[in-house]
């Protein structure tokens, strides 16, 4: 399974004009890009470094993973690490189910599935915007069993292309802030009602990190289209949408990787990973549901 993006081919690299919430693959893709290039990567996914590299995309645009100020683990921890996590949620899942469905909401131009590695029994689905996606198909190598969709996840029609009968891992990562908390619920409700069984998992975005989303100047590139409050409640969603349940609440702050942060970071993280509220908080939590 294991491909390198060169492996598309050579591609005509002119960006369209993409709205702030599409601009944010290149956030999470250019932290996962600077993760594999240190010497212990969290990650290590080189893939993402070879498509920032082939599309020249500059990184100073987002000056929370591009400054020089802050210490290069400390910068892509948080997106390396919450990407890890999630990958072994689906790694886990495809390996109870390896005729499952994996969906990937807000793919932007992550290579998840060379990550995760699943059987090609897995059927494996990627949607974004299609101004993503056609980027996506020529920057990403092709797999058989891997489908890309070009849709609003905001709009219904593209759920039809999809099994109904098959146990289906649903994984959001990034995605949450740029859904208003209405398309949101109609999205999840949608969601648990085409699949038969199975689980969600995605970054939580507290009230607090969207406040800090729309007024920090390092992320002024996306601010404009941060349009969800955020909740505070991992149990939230379970009042959203009838018959999802809560499994697991991951805090980074209380992840094993703390222990390869810088020393200031990692007793910052410590002591926050004291308390259940101060982690919510500060760090980046990934929540996981059944349905
Ligand atoms: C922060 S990026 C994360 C991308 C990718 N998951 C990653 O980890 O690199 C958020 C992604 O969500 C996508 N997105 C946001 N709103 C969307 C919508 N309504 N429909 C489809 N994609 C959406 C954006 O285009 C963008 O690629």
């Amino acid at each position: 399974m294991r491909a390198s993006s060169r492996d598309a081919g050579p591609v005509s690299l002119r960006l369209p004009a993409f709205t702030p919430a599409q601009e944010s693959l290149f956030l999470t893709l250019g932290g996962r890009a600077l993760d594999s290039r240190l010497p212990r990567p969290f990650l290590g996914d080189t893939m993402a470094d070879e498509i920032v590299t082939k599309i020249g995309y500059d990184l100073s645009k987002f000056p929370t993973i591009s400054t020089t100020r802050v210490d290069p683990r400390a910068k892509v921890f948080e997106i390396a690490v919450r990407a890890k996590r999630l990958d072994e949620v689906v790694r886990r899942f495809v390996l109870r189910h390896p005729d499952a469905v994996v969906l990937e909401l807000g793919a932007g131009l992550d290579g998840r599935v060379f990550r995760v590695e699943p059987p090609p029994t897995v059927g494996w689905y990627d949607v974004d915007f299609p101004q993503v996606i056609a980027l996506r198909s020529q920057v990403l190598p092709k797999l058989a069993n891997v489908r890309s969709i070009g849709a609003d996840l905001v709009e219904p029609n593209w759920l039809d292309e999809l099994p109904t009968d098959r146990p289906t891992m649903i994984v959001a990562d990034g995605l949450g802030a740029f859904i208003t908390s209405h398309d949101f619920v109609v999205l999840l409700n949608r969601l648990i009602g085409h699949f038969p069984s199975g689980e969600l998992a995605f970054n939580a975005y507290t009230t607090y990190a969207i406040w800090l989303l729309k007024h920090s100047r390092a992320m002024a590139a996306i601010a404009g289209d941060v349009v969800n409050p955020g909740f505070n409640d991992p149990r939230q969603p379970e009042r959203w949408a009838d018959g999802l349940e809560l499994v697991s609440e991951m805090y980074l702050t209380r992840a094993p990787e703390v222990a390869e942060l810088p020393r200031t970071w990692r007793l910052a993280s410590r002591l926050a990973a004291r308390s259940q509220a101060v982690s919510r908080m500060v760090g980046t939590v990934v929540l996981r549901y059944r349905f």
